[in-house]
């Protein structure tokens, strides 16, 4: 069997507070992507400071005058493999940061490719309330959730700063699993859109 070559994968983080802990989530998540061979690339709110949407690139009567960063991004979406969210949970909802960044794009731009989802919180549910109102969410911008998701309770335990696991055990299985079936969702719907497109 020919070996399977990597994902291009966009990977969201949804803070931009201070002395946050999506940085070591997204590194875990970057790594644990790497090492099984796919292209990682991160947004992140907080480097980009595109602050609260003040206009979602597909509201502009003239396209070409919005930011060309919404444009890079948006392009880079369109040619994404899949996306991960990594979510933090504030007030038992998805954090403003996170929606912010992933609604600037049409929905059209994530279409027919996976999400999964990551959550933590430094409390013991790990942003589990978070998770549900995603899969809503990610549902609305046309991309398939994958059941399996990675949570992660008392984050700042869990995971280093350097993005490394601090014991082998649950989260390690999770995250793997959810990787696995993200790969077979991402490898089937980009053979059915190349073979296919998309419906219109
Ligand atoms: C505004 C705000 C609301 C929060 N609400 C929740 C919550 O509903 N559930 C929870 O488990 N943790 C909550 N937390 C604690 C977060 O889990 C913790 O601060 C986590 O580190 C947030 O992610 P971040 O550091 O990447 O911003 C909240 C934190 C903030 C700042």
């Amino acid at each position: 069997m020919a070996a399977k070559s990597g994902l291009n994968i966009m990977v969201f983080l949804g803070s931009v507070r201070e002395n946050r802990m999506a940085t070591r989530v997204g590194k875990f998540i970057q790594k644990l992507l790497e090492k099984r061979s796919h292209t990682v690339e991160i947004v992140d709110p907080k480097a980009l400071d595109l602050g609260e949407v003040i206009q979602p690139l597909h509201f502009y009567k003239d396209p070409a005058e919005a930011p060309a960063i919404l444009h890079e991004l948006n392009d880079k979406i369109k040619k994404a493999d899949g996306f991960v969210v990594v979510a933090a949970e504030y007030n038992s909802a998805i954090s403003p940061a996170l929606c912010s960044i992933m609604d600037n794009f049409p929905p059209l731009s994530y279409a027919y490719r996976p999400s999964a989802i990551v959550t933590y919180s430094m409390g013991q549910f790990g942003g589990i309330r978070a998770a549900m109102q995603l899969r809503q969410f990610l549902s609305e911008l046309t991309t398939v959730h994958m059941p399996s998701m990675t949570v992660i309770p008392k984050v700042h335990e869990a995971i280093t700063e350097d993005g490394e696991v601090t014991a082998e055990g649950p989260l390690t299985k999770a995250s793997e699993a959810m990787c696995k079936q993200f790969e077979w969702y991402a490898r089937a719907l980009k053979n059915e859109r190349n073979s296919s497109g998309i419906p219109k």
